[in-house]
Parts: C-alpha cells; structure tokens; sequence
C-alpha cells in the first residue's frame, strides 16, 4: 500500500509540474490537436486514390481502364477527361455511386517542380479574375501561376460537374488533387459554387502548398469544406512562404513520423506536430515525403 505521504509528495511533484509553464503549454496543445481514429483514415483512402488516378493519362480516365488506381475505385462512372499533362495538367470528372459524389481530379507534379512553381519569382498574388470568380472580393488574392493553372480548364470543368450532376442527380462534388492539383483543386472548389447551387462541396488535398493570401484563407474557411493532408516533412505545404503573404486556411490533417494521422486546428498551425511547424525551412523537409505515400498510397500512375 502506498503511504499517504508518497501519494502527496507525488502529487505535489505533479502539481509542480504541471504548474510550470511550459509544460502547461506543451499539455494543451496536445489535448487540442487529436488524432484521427483508424476509421476517419480509411474514410479518406477512396478520395487518396481519386487523387493519384488524376495522374492517369485521359484516354484510360474516360474509360476508367487506368489499371489500380482505377481499380480502387471500380465502380466509378466517367464522365469527362483532359489536359496533355505538360501545359495543362490532366484532370477527369465522373461520379461515385459509393461516395454519393461527383469527383473532379487534378493531376499534380513532382517535387521539384511543385517548389519551382511556388516559388517562381515571376508570381504574385493577385484578386481573382472576376469573370470567373463573380463577387468575390479583390482583397481575396491567389498565387498568380496557380490562378493561371485553374482558368485553362475551369469552364470545360464547370461543364462536365454540371452534366454529371444532372445524369446522376448529385447533392455533392468533391474535388480532390494532389500538390499542384491540389492548388488547383483549391481553386475549383472557391470557384464552382459561384457558379452552381444545391449541391455541397468539399476539396480534398494532397501535399497542398499555399495558395493565397490570408483574406483568401478566411474566405475558404468560411464558404467550403476543406481536408488538406500533409505527409511527414513534405516541404511543399511550408511554400510560398509566409512571409510573401501567403497563409494556409483551415483544415489541415498531417501525417507524423510514427504514422499517426493528426487533426490541426485553425490556419497554419505553427505547432511541431503540425506541417508549418515540423517543417520550419525547406532545408529541415524531406523532398521525399511529398508523394506519399498517405495510408499506403503513393501518388502516381
Ligand atoms: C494550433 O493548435 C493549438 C493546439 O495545439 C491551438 O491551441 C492553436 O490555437 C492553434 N493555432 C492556430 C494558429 O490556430
Ligand atoms: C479505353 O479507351 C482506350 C482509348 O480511348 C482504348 O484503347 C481502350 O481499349 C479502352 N479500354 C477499355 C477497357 O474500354
């Protein structure tokens, strides 16, 4: 039996412990970042799945014959394919009958020139262009070159979304991508509801770098729902830098070294268990963590 004089002293010792500040700090950060149960993971794996396909070539997308990417999701129905994967990145439309969803792909790039697009010196941020995002404030600003990437398909996949939706009569759209197609899939997911209503939508992102401003970010969090998930030390989520004026919004779910998915409250979360603080500087990244693989997908066709 323990004598009350141990319990107390062990208790004091704790007290004085937990009185300490930095411990304090440390205790509830940890109580507000959660970790995502086995069940919420294997909820993403299909949308994982829909995002590496969008690196399969359009002539096997529009027929859904693009090997096992197209296989871990077998009962998808196409609707519409494009892009040459060099000057404008492939990307499918079609919808899901077990995610009761229309799913628009983007197509990604490799890491390195994913940074070279983030970081180009000839971006900016600039307003969105107004024909195609109608009423949203010019305060709200986007990467220039990312802007450019979502306008060379956003009319013929506003198209093909409003097409699938009638043929399927769908309540929601996802739109999901993977590092450059994930910047893009950004930008669909603030453009198409501008353009069509009663349904929902949500943007599911893969080693998403910034892509707008902080005014940007707000708007994001206030009209769409959001799930950008960062592999480990993947350095693309930390560029363009903050520094340039660039901020995550919401959303961010980010996969530790001990593989434990986490859930990271609010906008560019500085935690260390988080992208923006495990990974301070690009030279502190693993250009390696950028294509997964994210519960055992790796990104790629
Ligand atoms: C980051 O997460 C912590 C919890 O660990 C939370 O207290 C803090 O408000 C978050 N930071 C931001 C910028 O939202
Ligand atoms: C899919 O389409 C491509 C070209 O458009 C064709 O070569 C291929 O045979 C088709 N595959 C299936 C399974 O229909």
């Amino acid at each position: 039996m323990l004598s009350t004089s141990f319990i107390t002293s062990a208790l004091l010792s704790s007290l004085s412990y937990v009185a300490a500040a930095p411990a304090l700090v440390e205790l509830s950060a940890r109580q507000s970042i959660t970790a995502l149960t086995a069940a919420q993971i294997s909820a993403f794996k299909p949308f994982t799945n829909f995002a590496s396909t969008a690196y399969c070539q359009p002539s096997t997308t529009i027929n859904w014959s693009c090997g096992a990417n197209c296989a871990a999701n077998p009962d998808f129905i196409p609707t519409a394919s494009g892009g040459d994967g060099s000057s404008v990145q492939f990307w499918y439309v079609g919808f899901s009958p077990s995610q009761a969803s229309v799913i628009v792909g983007h197509q990604g790039t490799d890491t390195s020139q994913i940074t070279a697009d983030a970081t180009d010196a000839d971006a900016f941020l600039e307003s969105l262009d107004s024909t195609l995002f109608p009423g949203v404030s010019s305060s709200v600003e986007a990467h220039s070159g990312f802007a450019n990437e979502q306008a060379k398909t956003a009319t013929t996949i506003l198209a093909a979304v409003q097409s699938t939706i009638a043929a399927h009569k769908a309540t929601k759209v996802t739109i999901v991508g993977h590092s450059l197609g994930a910047a893009i899939a950004l930008l669909d997911g603030v453009y198409l509801p501008l353009h069509i209503s009663g349904v929902s939508f949500q943007v599911i992102g893969y080693g998403m770098p910034r892509v707008g401003n902080q005014a940007f970010a707000n708007y994001v969090d206030a009209h769409l729902a959001l799930t950008h998930i960062n592999n480990k030390e993947d350095i693309v989520p930390i560029v363009p830098g903050k520094f340039l004026g660039y901020h995550h919004p919401s959303g961010e779910v980010h996969i530790m070294d001990n593989n434990q998915w986490v859930s990271c409250p609010g906008q560019d979360n500085s935690s260390n268990e988080c992208s923006t603080g495990d990974v301070p500087n690009i030279f502190e990244g693993d250009t390696s963590d950028h294509d997964g693989p994210y519960d055992g997908v790796t990104m790629g066709c």
